[in-house]
């Protein structure tokens, strides 16, 4: 398969058959020219733990594991070198990252697929790539990568001026320039309430909508500078950059990155086998309440006390493999400050899943 081939999507009407052998470097192969350059970019979080956690599910011939956040393909390639057998679906919905992440992980040949769409689609991606729909492992390291974060183009960043565009796709979607010109001052309210927890959510919207009339926000340095001017001065000199709370509100109303993720989860833990895994690295509380909340309740054993039930009808469907959450160690964290605020869970499947609420 080459890189044209592994950069087909399911949205764009891929008939291409099952993973096959074949054209298999040796675990150990070194990447080939360019991979440097996505490696480089982006470092893995808590790699190896990931691969702990996952490998009892993808250790075995023919195993497929699904990396539903490939960004730069870091842990992607750590999974096909760690594991000569494995067979690694890759979704992204960043074109630029799916592109950089093919290079990278071409010299694996077959065992590499990568995939242009948004996560939720993974019942697609299982059906076409899976054994009877079902896959061994998923992984999901959620957010935004290095590579979307240091384009200072793409208008992710507070610190530099660029147009404010904030979609991971940007070919699809409403921009983040777009959205503060036309949602009114309670939605704005709600949105930097809800997903940046922004304290002066309603003074920020308020200042938003008062000035746009005159001038459209479509720069980061605007919007930046209106941020400071809206946070009364003592609330400014705490708590680091006052317009990190809003960007990220933005960023994820732009992505609708809270609804894609409720609806991924479930729709994972439904297409992967009983005896297989799925991990995830949440890197803000918003994210990380969804996953814990679905996890939790998959593995609360529903039976009634004393009340007759037929054997596995409530049984949990989930074990969690991590007690709380797994965190970056001061190491990890110095050499990859990226990792700091991670939050690792991961479960394994020991009865198929059903929707339990
Ligand atoms: C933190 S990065 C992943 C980095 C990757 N694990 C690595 O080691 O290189 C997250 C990636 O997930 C992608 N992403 C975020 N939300 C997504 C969604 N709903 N569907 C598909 N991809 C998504 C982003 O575009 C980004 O490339």
């Amino acid at each position: 398969m080459g890189q044209e081939g592994a950069m087909r999507g399911i949205d764009e009407g891929d008939t291409t058959p099952q993973i096959h052998e074949g054209d298999v470097p040796p675990a150990s192969a070194p990447p080939a020219g360019g991979s440097r350059d996505a490696a480089a970019l982006h470092v893995p979080v808590l790699l190896e733990e990931c691969l702990d956690m996952l490998a009892p599910a993808i250790s075995h011939p023919g195993a497929v594991l699904v990396d539903a956040t490939l960004g730069m393909g870091g842990h992607s390639e750590g999974a096909l070198r760690r594991f000569p057998d494995l067979h690694v679906v890759g979704i992204d919905r960043d074109p630029q990252a799916i592109a950089l992440a093919s290079t990278r992980l071409a010299p694996f040949g077959q065992r590499f697929r990568a995939v242009t769409t948004t996560y939720d689609h993974i019942d697609q991606v299982a059906t076409e790539y899976g054994h009877d729909a079902q896959v061994d492992g998923v992984l999901m390291d959620l957010g935004v990568s290095s590579l979307q974060l240091d384009d200072l183009e793409r208008g992710f960043s507070y610190s530099h001026d660029a147009p404010l565009d904030m979609r991971m796709d940007p070919s699809s979607g409403t921009s983040a320039a777009e959205l503060l010109a036309t949602a009114d001052e309670r939605e704005l309210t709600r949105i930097l309430r809800t997903y940046g927890e922004e304290r002066f959510a309603q003074r920020i919207a308020r200042l938003i909508v008062s000035e746009r009339a005159a001038v459209p926000l479509t720069r980061t340095s605007q919007l930046a500078d209106l941020v400071r001017r809206a946070i009364p001065a003592p609330a400014r000199r705490t708590g680091g950059n006052p317009s990190k709370r809003t960007f990220q509100a933005l960023r994820v109303a732009v992505n609708d990155e809270l609804r894609i993720l409720e609806v991924a989860l479930p729709r994972a833990l439904t297409h992967v086998r009983v005896g297989g895994r799925v991990v995830v690295e949440a890197y803000q509380s918003l994210e990380d309440r969804i996953v814990k909340a679905v996890f939790r309740e998959g593995s609360r054993d529903m039976t009634p006390p004393g009340l007759p039930v037929l054997p596995g009808e409530s049984d949990a469907p989930l074990r969690l493999l991590t007690r709380g959450a797994g965190r970056a160690d001061e190491e990890e964290v110095a050499r990859n400050p990226r990792s700091a605020s991670v939050r690792l869970r991961g479960v394994e499947i020991v009865h198929p899943w059903r929707n339990r609420s």
